[in-house]
């Protein structure tokens, strides 16, 4: 039962573990029960059919001992069900020994990843193998819910209020995180990874090498090459497309070098300068007839990074 879980979707913390032993037995105890109902019903509906007209209903009186033993069963079974899980539940929730305490906040639409040494990413999270983490979730404005499916974990990001995620991965590996929390238009693209590394590997990476990831670095990419990546790790696409269809926000191609309208009514010449400040401060300049709900990106995107980026919106002719 256990591995049949993990075929459909891997288990890769102590949590998911803990939650595929107890759906797996609530789910074999639960179809044991639909089945074994459902059985008996049809069996005695075609045993006791009066066999021709008129034929007596038998007068068949309640029997103490089936009822007893039944009502016994069903309350072990939900008991024994609700201890299981309150234990389980505590697991989740309570405050572990060394702890990994790592910043997390949600806004319309990608997750903001800060680390207590000044590191900032979007949508990627990195943890240690092994390592009980805490995540401390806050939202800049709507409600989001950060859920890792293959760690069996949700939770609520609420503006206004820190909430915490607590697991260990045990497997290293690349998973999803997804929002789980209608949050508006571009909810379903709030999508992000969890890259959890060997603890030597995570602090590495901690330290400033930047590009480990568990299936290894990258070959050599020009500099646009790198700048299409980041405009999809950094969430970009959610509201850009590089095609000329409009979603959030406008289209990027042909843009750079072109005259851009703007909601002031004034104008501007997409240059290097216009295409930075419109990452470092999109609230400036806000082209005609799109709202201003793009998140500054200062901080988040170092001067190399944001090179790339502009380098990869210039080749989009
Ligand atoms: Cu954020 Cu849905």
């Amino acid at each position: 039962m256990h591995s049949l879980a993990l075929k459909f979707l891997p288990a890769a913390s102590i949590s998911a573990d803990k939650f595929e032993a107890f759906f797996s037995v609530f789910l074999v105890i639960g179809v044991s029960l639909f089945v074994g109902t459902l059985g008996v019903t049809f069996y005695w509906a075609f045993k006791y059919k009066r066999k021709r007209e008129g034929e007596p209903t038998p007068y068949i009186p309640h029997n103490f001992l089936v009822e007893f033993v039944s009502v016994f069963f069903i309350a072990l079974w939900a008991a024994s069900f609700f201890i299981w899980g309150w234990n389980d539940y505590v697991y989740f929730i309570e405050p572990k020994p060394n702890e990994y305490e790592i910043n997390v906040m949600g806004q319309q639409w990608s997750w903001q990843i800060q680390y207590a040494n000044g590191k900032n990413l979007v949508n990627e999270l990195y943890v240690p193998r092994g390592q009980p983490v805490r995540l401390v979730l806050g939202s800049k404005d709507v409600l989001h819910s950060f859920f890792i499916p293959e760690f069996r974990i949700k939770q609520d990001a609420v503006p206004g209020q820190y909430t915490s995620l607590r697991f260990t991965a045990t497997k290293t590996g690349e998973f999803n995180i997804f929002c789980a929390e209608f949050c508006g238009t571009a909810h379903s693209k709030m999508i992000g990874k969890v890259f959890v590394l060997e603890p030597e590997d995570f602090k590495l990476w901690l330290a400033g090498a930047n590009v480990i990831k568990p299936e290894g670095a990258g070959a050599m990419l020009t500099m646009a090459d790198q700048g299409a990546r980041l405009f999809n790790t950094k969430s970009c696409n959610t509201c850009h497309t590089v095609d000329g269809t409009k979603l959030m926000g406008p289209s990027l191609k042909g843009v750079f070098g072109a005259i851009r309208p703007l909601n002031s009514g004034e104008q501007a010449v997409a240059d290097e300068n216009y295409l930075r400040e419109s990452m470092m401060d999109p609230m400036k300049k806000i082209v005609k007839d799109f709202p201003p709900v793009m998140p500054t990106f200062r901080g988040i995107l170092t001067d190399d990074e944001t090179n790339q980026l502009v380098a990869y919106i210039k080749s989009l002719k």
